[in-house]
């Protein structure tokens, strides 16, 4: 494997693990080496969409141990997403031993230090039971796969362009937003499409309902800086990202202000810097955002990536990989 040019792709792995849900209970895990599944093609996450998932990482130290990253906010957010479109929870327990059986499973393809590249773990919840009328199906499959991942932008952390969406909206204020589901991944192709056709890294989606205030930006959660203040959207339809809850912390032990709130698209003036933030795309800064409406690019930087965003990311992933003290108890060390 060449580790050093990993993209964010799919990479076959040893051992996939999965538990069914009948009768109300969850089956003990049991590994499998095919990387496919037998469906019956009435399921609902076939149908009606009844599919969520996470995604987290785990890095190799230079001490050579495993840690994962903050695993505990992703399974409570697991539940929160199943709740959200009526599918049995997995418990938090459950999940932990999903998580670090698979990667125990596939040790091997855990990338080593240094390489900036990570163990991406992907668990995801699916409709089984067979259903004509649109309702929750009452047998479920819960699978966790791990996939070997460089970064989610090619640039790395280079800065990238993005593009308002005006044309398309990611989802609705009272509707599925804050659940990691895949509708909600579906229902933004076209506006990633858009932006990728007009020579942009992604898309950066608006508050459906007034066209005023900054979503989110594509897979990932938007930042501004400004006047030692990290900024960061509050809204009802984007997910809660665990990256970004986790740069407000660090930005405050950094000694700056945290605002998180509504951002008005005209605010976007006002910021020195910008950026993106997620599991995949880390911190990805944004050196232009092109607004189609009204045909105005918002620039941050020389095109480097900027001090407070270089900062934040330095620290980030120095907590990640155990190179620095991890004062919030955000790792958990794989044995
Ligand atoms: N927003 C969306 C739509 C995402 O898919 C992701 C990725 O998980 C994020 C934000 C970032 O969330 P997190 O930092 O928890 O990975
Ligand atoms: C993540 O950051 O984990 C994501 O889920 C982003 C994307 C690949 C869907």
């Amino acid at each position: 494997m060449d580790w050093h040019k990993l993209p964010f792709g799919y990479q076959k792995t040893s051992y996939n693990l999965r538990s069914i849900y009948q009768n109300g209970v969850w089956s003990p895990l049991e590994a499998y080496d095919s990387e496919y599944l037998t469906l019956h093609m009435a399921a609902t996450s076939l149908h009606y969409g009844q599919e969520i998932f996470e995604g987290m990482k785990a890095f190799k130290g230079k001490d050579d141990k495993i840690r994962v990253f903050r695993w505990e906010e992703n399974a409570k957010r697991f539940q929160h997403s199943a709740k959200g479109v009526l599918m049995p929870e997995v418990s938090v327990e459950l999940f932990r031993e999903a998580i670090f059986k698979v990667i125990l499973l596939n040790k091997e393809y855990v990338p080593p230090y240094g390489t900036g590249a990570s163990l991406y773990i992907r668990p995801l919840m699916i409709g089984t039971g067979a259903e004509v009328g649109v309702k929750p199906a009452d047998e479920y499959l819960f699978l966790v796969f791990v996939t070997p991942v460089g970064p989610y932008f090619k640039e790395g952390f280079k800065p990238v362009n993005m593009m308002i969406s005006r044309e398309y909206d990611r989802a609705a204020p009272l509707g599925t937003g804050t659940f990691k589901t895949g509708g909600n991944y579906a229902g933004g192709l076209r506006a990633i499409r858009k932006a990728h056709e007009m020579g942009y890294a992604n898309a950066i989606f608006l508050d459906a309902k007034e066209k005023k205030f900054i979503d989110e930006c594509g897979p990932a959660n938007f930042f501004g800086i400004k006047q030692n203040t990290y900024v960061t959207p509050e809204s009802t339809s984007i997910l809660n990202s665990i990256t970004n809850k986790s740069l407000l912390q660090i930005a405050q032990d950094l000694g700056m202000n945290t605002e998180r709130r509504k951002v008005p698209v005209t605010e976007l003036e006002t910021f020195e810097e910008t950026g993106a933030c997620g599991t995949a795309a880390v911190i990805s800064p944004i050196y232009k955002i092109f607004d189609p409406d009204t045909q105005k690019t918002y620039t941050y930087g020389d095109g480097e990536p900027g001090p407070v965003s270089s900062r934040l990311y330095k620290k980030l992933t120095a907590i990640q990989q155990g190179d620095e003290p991890d004062l919030h108890n955000w790792t958990t060390v794989v044995e």
